[in-house]
């Protein structure tokens, strides 16, 4: 005892907020069934994919304004032999889709690109969890549906978060029969503590366990879905669902301060928004008046201001425009771009202007992160875009569709669910995706996998993923603290500085002193991250819901 007072006494005290640590393999999920489930999966020798397989149709069930069959998405990964892949599942407008559907005789929109049956692409993550499980899984497809399919029938708890956003949608479960009968209990609510079965579902699920993505797209599921599409008038149709492909693409590469990134191409504006901001930092030294101080704020909220502008006309889906990705991230496009920041003023938007670029060279939801014990590790966003998507829950399916056809231009220079006002590169065409910001996210350090991140929060995931990323990066936070910090959105128009509770009002006065319109709000995003350093993995899930972070 006498020997080891003194060396205790000089162990340095660990920060407040810590990551949740394991040696082999880790899962970061919003709901703690799913992150059990992946957990199980990895344990029993399953790989990352696996895991991922096995947690994205758990979420289906236990985490239902998110989680999804009738949505779509992306899975980004890095394997543990240095290959890496990017599962592209994000909804399609069907075919029936016109250019003006949203807008009513005198030219305004509508709401029907945000509820009802009309609000839905073509869902991709059935088909986008098989392939990933048929390329890179080993497991039996049937197990990784097990938990879903026991969570759907046998019930779970309905945690206090999970009553509460069940409760603030009680108007759109209230237009629609099985959504009234499912998720407003019969129109009573939910309370925490109560058991949420979902029977319609558990049947969905097993006719998946057993046939695959054909039910969804070409069998009994896709037949009821189509048949409640007509009923109703919707648009997607037998062939729609048929003719739905994921697309494989190269993950987005790049580079920041020493390390690599992987992360989201287009149709996601993710990943270029992304580097082109870590660009414009790069070698700033912005980092240095230290982390929420008002300089460094400033400094991240112009280059975000500056990218959504691009945002606003150059994204799209890249099956149906030439995005100029190499002109959005070429180094003298960039330093322009850092040129135009005055460090003591904000930029009024209305000065900013979208870049222009030579034509081109030959984007609530869900993030959940998964490393396994071979070094392999996955990053999945996926969606049903708004809370509960379009409110409708298929009739007898028992899920929820997406209204993700709003991530489209409806009306150019007309602001979306998420006020962003979008360009000609994203208008409405049948079989295109609409254009995202999910973002997952790997950086790698010297060639080998540091950090996987990503969120939900439509526009503001870009400016979330880029400020845990830098908090680590930059500013030296361990993962968790990185996640916790309180997060900044700029996203051009509107010209307003949106800030979460937890900076010092003096700092806001300096940034209003600057010029900055501020907006203060509750919460921005749900990050799930994990860090590997020296031989640990460090699991991170955002307080600021109910998020949980597993490992063994
Ligand atoms: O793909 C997108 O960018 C949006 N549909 C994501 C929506 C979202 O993150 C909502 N979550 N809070």
């Amino acid at each position: 005892m006498r020997l080891l007072l003194p060396l205790l006494l000089v162990l340095p005290a660990l920060a407040a907020r810590q990551p949740v640590r394991a040696r082999e393999a880790m899962v970061v999920s919003r709901e703690a069934h799913a992150t059990d489930a992946g957990l199980a999966v990895l344990k029993s020798g399953g790989n990352a994919v696996d895991a991922a397989v096995a947690v994205g149709f758990a979420l289906a069930v236990t985490h239902p304004s998110a989680g999804n069959l009738g949505g779509g998405g992306f899975l980004l990964a890095r394997f543990a032999d240095g290959r890496a892949t990017f599962l592209d599942f994000r909804e399609r407008a069907p075919r029936a889709a016109t250019r003006g559907m949203y807008l009513d005789s005198a030219g305004r929109p509508t709401r029907d690109s945000r509820a009802g049956y009309r609000a839905a692409g073509v869902p991709g993550t059935v088909r986008g969890l098989e392939l990933a499980h048929r390329k890179y899984g080993r497991k039996a497809w049937s197990g990784l549906l097990a938990p879903a399919v026991a969570l759907a029938r046998d019930g779970f708890p309905v945690t206090f978060a999970l009553a509460r956003s069940l409760r603030g949608h009680c108007a759109v479960f209230d237009e629609f029969p099985d959504s009234k009968r499912i998720f407003l209990k019969d129109g009573l609510y939910w309370s925490p503590g109560d058991t949420l079965v979902q029977a319609d579902l558990a049947r969905t699920l097993e006719r998946i366990q057993r046939d695959g993505s054909k039910d969804f797209y070409e069998g009994e599921t896709a037949r009821l879905l189509t048949a409640d599409m007509q009923t109703n008038g919707g648009l997607i149709t037998l062939e729609d669902l048929k003719d739905y492909a994921v697309v494989e693409r190269e993950p987005l590469a790049g580079a920041y301060r020493g390390f690599g990134i992987l992360t989201a191409p287009p149709p996601s504006s993710g990943g270029i928004g992304l580097l082109q901001m870590l660009g414009v930092l790069e070698g700033t030294g912005y980092e240095k008046p230290g982390a929420g101080s008002a300089a460094a704020l400033h400094m991240l909220a112009e280059a975000m201001r500056r990218y959504f502008a691009d945002r606003s006309e150059h994204l799209g889906d890249p099956d149906f425009a030439r995005i100029p990705v190499s002109g959005l991230l070429s180094k003298s496009y960039i330093e322009a771009l850092r040129r135009s920041i005055d460090p003591e003023r904000a930029t009024p938007s209305l000065q900013v202007r979208p870049g222009r670029f030579a034509p081109a060279e030959s984007s609530e939801t869900t993030h959940y992160t998964i490393a396994d014990r071979e070094g392999n590790v996955v990053a999945v966003t996926y969606t049903l875009n708004g809370g509960f998507g379009a409110g409708v829950t298929a009739a007898g399916l028992g899920f929820l569709l997406n209204n993700e056809m709003d991530d489209f231009t409806v009306k150019p220079g007309e602001p979306n669910m998420y006020g962003v006002v979008q360009g000609e590169f994203n208008a409405i065409q049948p079989r295109k995706h609409p254009l995202s910001s999910m973002t997952p996210t790997i950086v790698l350090r010297d060639g080998r996998f540091y950090l996987a991140l990503g969120s939900p929060g439509g526009p503001t995931i870009i400016n979330t993923v880029l400020q845990v990323l830098v908090n680590v990066l930059d500013f030296r936070m361990n993962v968790r603290e990185a996640v916790e910090w309180p997060r900044i959105h700029h996203q051009w128009l509107p010209d307003t500085l949106q800030m979460e509770k937890g900076f010092s009002p003096d700092t806001v006065a300096l940034l209003r002193a600057r010029g900055h319109r501020v907006r203060t709000v509750e919460s921005q995003g749900e990050v799930a991250a994990i860090l590997s350093d020296g031989g640990w993995l460090q699991g991170a899930a955002d307080s600021r819901t109910e998020g949980t972070a597993r490992g063994y």
